[in-house]
């Protein structure tokens, strides 16, 4: 029957795996429950007991099949189950027995029993089938059939005719055993699994109570509503030719085991180039503006563009309808021209119909005010309804533009998280239980990582956990932190779920979306979702201070840094003023060329702009473009076209990476989260403006420096500074003691050290996980008033924060008092290592004289000559030396050799080889 012929061979080609067809008994001739389950059970035990297949297995069926399917999936479960008790109980009987025994002939026995385990836990690791099967990796159901009663949808099929179904299969339809229909069976401890329900389906609400039933005891589900489908269509290939491709589709991406994906932009050419671009929204503009648009962009030596980011009324004016032409219009004159397309998903600002439809798509705020349609990214990244019309609009616009030679990468919707990355509502609360019982397992763990024994806040019932909504006082800060976390996940979630579909239609065309990294924007853990992308895409904006510029350098320096080696691509960037801040001023000259290549020196091998055209109309037409109102005639499009052929100039450069610098800063998500929750010493702790601080402070002393992650390597690095390192769990208390004791150099601030992963204080006195490294102790913390300093006897004064600090390890130096008696920042030398402590903040000038301690200490100069430091950042990518000036002067470079230009520019850069 083509419900195992064409299905299995479909998943034969479309996910190159093996596909085993299983006949077992059907239920005739007396042939009754569990003798059906037993077959395919039989079947699976043989084929986990192979070694000559693929370590990855999944086990699925359709209807009956699916019951069948997931039976065989629970027993495999119950038997691991199993084996591992046994496995304990054999241990615990064989400790006691040794107590009583001579200790030599004990010691015989558990080897020998060690043994004889280690190849009975290998046997079923591996799959020797001796003892019942091994959980399968992944299951797949069609239109399961796994409850009884199910009620039906009265599309036809009669109460009676699924009665008999079961009395035939089981011989009675009451006392069921659970597994005979799994649904009533215990489904936790269950590997992913992927539902296909079909739509027109008198049993389909079978298949989604399966769903729900599955995630509320926290196993991964991903279903697939397959749209005009009846029960049964994989059995009908010919007669419902869209449903069963598009199911099988969904298993077959399941199935494929992940590839290695293509790192960087498809494109025919494979010359070397720095990309030129911007967000192009030629749905803004009548066609006839087009043709003109597309001459421009050649003058300017636009390469790629950014299209159909907001486009999805366009594309699916009503629901169901869709309207493509347009866009295949504007793809071909793109791809006539030369220029490759960014293809988006449109799915950042669902349309007014679907709104309308179903308001249940509408985010929540933390007062339980709805966010209303009228801006945009007004949609719950966890709303199921949302990702069922958001998921449909891409497998449509996948299949279009499947192997279209334009598309050269996939733009998952836009800025995700951008203004809908907290969402309070009832989805998101269904889903934050469900995240919350993967972490903990049970309630008693949650309890205890809460600290709910503090204000009667003690959970009985998974039901009764909520978001942090608005509160009439600080809300548990382990419960906020936690909320953080799952929201950043909840949309990385999101976005693997469009990427799935992308994936699965265009294999070899690579999928990113555009990160934030700039500023306080800190809801996304983007080192935790570098790796989900096949290249990091960079947003960012500069705002008008002191540290502005350096903060541009800091995170591109961060962004390049997220997979380290691998070049970036910089999405958006401004050409010169923006319109959502307070005042919007324009860029001088030079700063457009100067931003740019700032972000090419740290990595960036595209170069890209919100937007092409400024806007005649909507909210941000008064922001800066590549062609601006005034039109070509222009000092900025000039400025645009100049930066195009500077680009090109630098075209060696791409693909090569940023060489690693010796000092490093720390950029640590867990810590700038829970370092600025409520109810602290002060809430006037701002953890990025700590870090950025020494980032000014080491470009201030010519000292390149590499912002990374925790999680990177640092071992290759003299200095680590890693200001408010607030979060320390055990096994990064011990990286970092490793770290010091392997001769690493590290520094760090205030507020370091103090909470575990449950953001519970470490006791025994301050700085907590870090206090022996450190070798000192601090009993309370001081934080300043406003405007109040903490003067240092080196001149200096802190800010912000203070301490008393007794030093408890005669290995310690003081390197700075306060004036009020007291070390101010301490250094503890360990073998060729060392660990100091600044426990106040001193900004960038204050800083200074304690790299002046540090940096010789950890064998660190800089690379640029005395005249040029502090002036002039350096950033290098292999033979390339970029010269960034960071002043509004000129800067003499004749110190230098070899450089072509003695003089750098106000605001400019240049590149030496
Ligand atoms: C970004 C966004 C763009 C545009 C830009 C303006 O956050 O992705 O669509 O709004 O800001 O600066």
């Amino acid at each position: 029957m083509p419900e195992s012929d064409h299905v299995g061979a479909e998943l034969a080609r479309r996910a190159n795996a093996i596909v085993f067809s299983v006949g077992y008994r059907l239920a005739v001739d007396g042939v009754r429950y569990p003798i059906p389950i037993d077959d395919v059970h039989a079947v699976w035990e043989w084929v986990t007991a192979r070694d000559d297949l693929p370590s990855r297995k999944a086990i699925g069926g359709a209807s009956a099949g699916a019951a069948l399917a997931l039976a065989s999936a629970l027993r495999s479960r119950d038997e691991t189950e199993a084996r591992k008790e046994c496995k304990a109980r054999d241990e615990s009987k064989a400790e006691d027995e040794s107590e009583a025994r001579d200790e030599s002939k004990a010691e015989d026995e558990s080897e020998a029993r060690e043994g004889s385990e280690a190849r009975e836990e290998g046997g079923a690791e591996e799959g020797s089938g001796a003892r019942g099967g091994r959980i399968p990796d992944l299951i797949l159901l069609a239109y399961p059939f796994a409850h009884f009663p199910v009620p039906t949808l009265g599309l036809g099929r009669h109460q009676e005719e699924i009665e008999d179904m079961v009395r035939n299969y089981v011989g009675r339809i009451s006392d069921l055993p659970p597994d005979a229909l799994p649904g009533a069976a215990r489904l936790d401890g269950l590997p992913p699994v992927h539902i296909v329900l079909s739509e027109h389906d008198d049993l389909r609400p079978s298949g989604e109570l399966l769903e729900r039933q599955l995630r509320e005891v926290g196993v991964e589900v991903e279903s697939l509503l397959a749209r005009g489908s009846t029960h049964g269509h994989f059995n009908r290939p010919l007669e419902e030719p869209e449903p069963v491709d598009v199911s099988l589709g969904f298993f077959a991406s399941a199935l494929r085991v992940p590839q290695q994906a293509p790192k960087w932009l498809k494109k025919a050419d494979a010359e070397p180039r720095i990309e030129f671009g911007a967000d192009y929204n030629p749905e803004q503009w009548p066609r006839e503006v087009w043709a003109e648009d597309v001459r421009a962009m050649r003058e300017a030596g636009v390469t790629v563009v950014s299209l159909g980011i907001f486009s999805w009324v366009r594309l699916e004016p009503d629901e169901g309808r869709y309207d493509f032409g347009w866009l295949d219009d504007i793809i071909e004159l793109l791809h006539a021209n030369g220029i490759l397309v960014d293809l988006a998903t449109p799915t950042a600002s669902p349309p007014p119909w679907l709104t309308t439809k179903h308001p249940e798509i509408l985010p929540v705020d933390v007062d339980g005010r709805t966010v209303w349609p009228g801006a945009r990214q007004h949609w719950r990244p966890t709303s199921p309804v949302f990702r069922d019309h958001a998921l449909r609009l891409v497998r449509k616009i996948a299949t279009r533009y499947q192997g279209h030679p334009a598309v050269t990468a996939w733009h998952v919707n836009n800025e995700l998280g951008c203004h809908n990355v907290h969402d309070y509502s009832d989805d998101a609360a269904r889903a934050f239980r469900i995240w919350l019982r993967k972490r903990y397992r049970d309630l008693d763990t949650l309890n205890s990582a809460w600290g709910t024994a503090f204000w009667s806040q003690n959970y009985s019932d998974w039901d009764q956990l909520l978001p942090p909504r608005f509160a009439n006082g600080p809300v548990n800060p382990t419960q906020q932190l936690d909320f953080q976390r799952f929201s950043s996940d909840a949309l990385k979630d999101y976005y693997l779920a469009e990427r799935r579909i992308l994936r699965e239609l265009t294999p070899d065309v690579p999928v990113t979306t555009n990160f934030m990294v700039a500023g306080d924007i800190n809801g996304m853990n983007y080192p935790d979702w570098a790796a989900e992308v096949d290249f990091v895409a960079n947003d960012h904006y500069t705002r008008p201070g002191p540290q502005s510029r350096d903060e541009l350098s800091f995170s591109a320096n961060l962004t390049g840094n997220l997979i380290a080696g691998r070049p970036w691509f910089l999405m958006e960037h401004s050409t010169s003023a923006v319109n959502w801040q307070p005042v919007n001023i324009p860029k001088l000259p030079g700063e457009l060329e100067r931003d740019s290549l700032t972000h090419v020196a740290h990595g960036a091998d595209g170069v890209c702009f919100f937007q092409w055209r400024a806007s005649k109309a909507g909210a941000e037409k008064y922001h800066s473009a590549m062609l601006p109102h005034a039109g070509t005639d222009s000092a900025l499009f000039r400025a645009v076209t100049d930066l195009g052929a500077r680009l090109r100039s630098l075209s060696d450069i791409a693909g090569i990476a940023r060489t690693p610098a010796q000092v490093a800063v720390v950029i640590d998500y867990e810590s700038w989260w829970a370092a600025e929750l409520d109810s602290h010493p002060t809430d006037r702790l701002r953890y990025r403006r700590e870090a950025l601080d020494w980032y000014t402070a080491l470009l201030d002393r010519g000292i390149r420096a590499d912002v990374v992650p925790i999680t990177a390597d640092l071992s290759g690095y003299r200095l680590v500074v890693a200001p408010i390192l607030h979060v320390v769990p055990v096994p990064l208390q011990e990286r970092l003691r490793s770290y010091v004791g392997s001769g690493g150099h590290l520094a760090t601030t205030y507020f370091s050290g103090i909470v575990d992963e449950n953001d519970h204080a470490w006791l025994g006195g301050y700085p907590g996980a870090l206090r022996d490294l450190l070798g000192i102790r601090v009993e309370e913390f001081t934080p300043l008033l406003d405007g109040v300093t903490a003067p240092l006897t080196n001149g200096t004064s802190g800010t912000l924060w203070s301490e008393r600090v007794d030093v408890t390890d005669p290995a310690v130096k003081v390197l700075a008092t306060y004036d009020h008696g007291g070390p101010a920042v301490t250094r503890r030398a360990v073998g060729e290592g060392s660990a100091s402590y600044v426990s106040t903040r001193l900004g960038p000038a204050g800083l200074a004289p304690v790299l002046d301690d540090l940096l010789p200490a950890a064998g660190v100069d800089s690379e640029l000559p005395p005249e040029l430091r502090g002036r002039v950042e350096l950033a290098v990518r292999g033979r390339a030396r970029f010269l960034i000036n960071r002043t509004d002067q000129p800067v003499d470079l004749s110190s230098l050799p070899g450089v072509p230009d003695d003089l750098l520019p106000a605001r400019g850069v240049v590149v030496v080889r």
